[in-house]
C-alpha cells in the first residue's frame, strides 16, 4: 500500500503541491489526471525521492519513505516509469534492461519482457537512440520491471504514440494488473486512463480537486470541462 498524506513539495520558493493526499493499494491501477504544470510529475518525484516533500508524508507498505533517497525507494518495490521515457542513447535494449536487473527468483528477467513486449525482442542489439518512440516506452517500462516493482509508476506512458502503441501499452498494463502490480497511472490521455484505472483522481494546481470512480468521470461532463478542458 502506498499512502500519500497531505503532502507539501517545493521548487525553491514555488509552493507546488499543497496538501496532497491518496492511496494506491496492492493490485490496483489509480490514475491521476490533470492540465499541463497540475503538479502530476511533482507528485511523482515527491514519492520516488527526487524532490522531497517539506511537509506530510509518505507510506509504503507501513514503512516511511519521505525523504528517502531514490534508489532506496526503488529498493522497496517502487519503481518509476518517466515522462518523456528516458532511455539512454548508446545502450542497447538488451543492455538497458540488464543493467537495470535485481534477479530474484520468479522475477522478471530480459526474456519476461521480451515476452510482454515481442516487437523489443528484434531490436534487441538497437541502441536506444534508434527506437520508434513505442519502442521506447515499451523499454522503459520493460526497465522498471526489472526491479520487480510491486507497484510501478508510470508519467504520461502514451505521450507521443501512435494508436497502435498505445493499444500495446494498454494490453502490458492489464497484463501487469493481472499479476497484482500496483500502479500509479499520470495520464493526459482521458480514454486511456478511464479504460484501465479503478480510481482516478483529478489534479489542478497542486491540488487534489476531483477523486471518483472511472465511471462517474465519464458521466460528469462538467467536471471533465472544467479541469480537463475535454
Ligand atoms: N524543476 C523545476 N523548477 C521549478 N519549477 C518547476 C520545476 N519543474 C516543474 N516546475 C513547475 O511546477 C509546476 C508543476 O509541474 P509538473 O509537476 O511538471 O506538472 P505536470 O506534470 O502536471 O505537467 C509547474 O508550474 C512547473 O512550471
Ligand atoms: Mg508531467
Amino acid at each position: 500500500m502506498l499512502t500519500v498524506d497531505d503532502v507539501h513539495t517545493y521548487y525553491g520558493e514555488s509552493h507546488i503541491l499543497q496538501g496532497v493526499s491518496l492511496e494506491v493499494a496492492p493490485g490496483r491501477v489509480v490514475a491521476l489526471l490533470g492540465r499541463n504544470g497540475a503538479g502530476k510529475t511533482t507528485l511523482i518525484r515527491s514519492i520516488m525521492g527526487f524532490t522531497p516533500p517539506r511537509r506530510g508524508r509518505i507510506l509504503f507498505d507501513g514503512v516511511d519513505i519521505t525523504r528517502r533517497r531514490p534508489f532506496r525507494v526503488a529498493r522497496l518495490g517502487i519503481s518509476l516509469v518517466p515522462q518523456g521515457r528516458q532511455i539512454f542513447a548508446s545502450l542497447d535494449v538488451g543492455e538497458t534492461l540488464a543493467i537495470a536487473s535485481r534477479p530474484r527468483e520468479d522475477g522478471w528477467t530480459v526474456e519476461k519482457v521480451y515476452e510482454l513486449f515481442p516487437p523489443l525482442r528484434a531490436r534487441s542489439r538497437h541502441p536506444g537512440n534508434q527506437l520508434s518512440g513505442g519502442e521506447q516506452q515499451m523499454l522503459a517500462i520493460g526497465r522498471a520491471l526489472m526491479m520487480n516493482p510491486s507497484t510501478l509508476m508510470l508519467d504520461e506512458p502514451t505521450e507521443g504514440l501512435s494508436p497502435l502503441y498505445v493499444e500495446t501499452v494498454g494490453q502490458a498494463l492489464r497484463t501487469l494488473q493481472s499479476h497484482g502490480i500496483a500502479m500509479l497511472l499520470v495520464e493526459q490521455n482521458l480514454k486511456f486512463a478511464l479504460r484501465h484505472a479503478d480510481h482516478v483522481h483529478i489534479m489542478n494546481r497542486g491540488s487534489l480537486v476531483y477523486s471518483s470512480s472511472p465511471h462517474a468521470l465519464a458521466g460528469d461532463d462538467e467536471a471533465r470541462a472544467r479541469y480537463l478542458g475535454v
